[in-house]
């Protein structure tokens, strides 16, 4: 079996090293290489494979792909493609991560280092808990969504699909927070956040629509 990532990028490098960990116990993949649709070099992190998905000749039994894209848009749209394709996603759990037996984790999600999923959760497709989360107990966290390092959610804690939560929030027991919806970092959220808005701050309030679902700036 070969694992590819699809995004070379900094995601991409922090799912390799992951990656890299899981096979020296479970020897999992005969191979790690890289997807992505832009970068032009054959090779990047590590000096692995880096391959056009429209190009690559491997037969689609072989592969099983994990999506490296930080935003919950980019997450789906890769998602859909990759699907659509025909092609298994993978789900990367990582071996210093607990995650209950009673939780369920749907296809492509992983699990980055020292987070915790407990009892009953369900973490939908191709969602991405990064490290140090605590995602409480019968927590639903919708598909595509990404949740950024050291956030909390408390017990029956609900998250829309396709919501980004960033650095540092924390979220009280049994809210629900919309789909399509980003939470700036450090963001306390002591209330209900509705559908498709940025909000920051503590207590979090929406301060705009999120129209256009971009996350990363670059500022110059
Ligand atoms: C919420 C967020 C998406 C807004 O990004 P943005 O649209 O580029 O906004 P800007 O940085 O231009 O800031 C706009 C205003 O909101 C404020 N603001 C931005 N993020 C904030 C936050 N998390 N909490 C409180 N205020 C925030 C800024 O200070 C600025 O205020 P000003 O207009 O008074 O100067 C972004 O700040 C954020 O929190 N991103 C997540 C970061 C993260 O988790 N990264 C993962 C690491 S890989």
């Amino acid at each position: 079996m070969i694992l590819g990532i699809y995004c070379a990028g900094n995601l991409g490098k922090v799912f390799y090293d992951l990656a890299v960990r899981i096979n020296a116990v479970q020897r999992r993949w005969e191979k790690i290489v890289f997807i992505d649709d832009v970068y032009e070099g054959a090779s990047f992190y590590d000096g692995a494979e880096v391959h056009r998905l429209s190009a690559w000749k491997e037969p689609k039994e072989n592969v099983e792909i994990v999506i490296a894209n930080g935003t919950p848009r980019g997450r789906k749209a890769i998602y859909d493609r990759v699907t659509g394709a025909g092609y298994r996603l993978a789900t990367l759990v990582s071996p210093t991560a607990i995650v209950s037996p009673s939780a369920r984790l749907g296809a492509g999600v992983v699990v980055l280092d020292y987070a915790a999923v407990l009892a009953d959760a369900v973490v939908e497709d191709n969602v991405l808990i990064s490290v140090y989360t605590a995602v409480g107990h019968d927590v639903c966290i919708g598909a595509h969504s990404d949740i950024q390092t050291n956030t909390i959610l408390g017990g029956n804690v609900r998250i829309g699909e396709g919501t980004f939560l960033g650095l540092s929030v924390t979220v009280k027991e049994e809210l629900s927070i919309g789909r399509d919806t980003i939470i700036g970092m450090g963001a306390v959220v002591s209330r209900e956040i509705g559908d498709g808005v940025t909000a920051v701050g503590d207590p979090a309030r929406a301060v705009r629509r999120n129209e256009d679902g971009i996350i990363f700036r670059t500022h110059s």
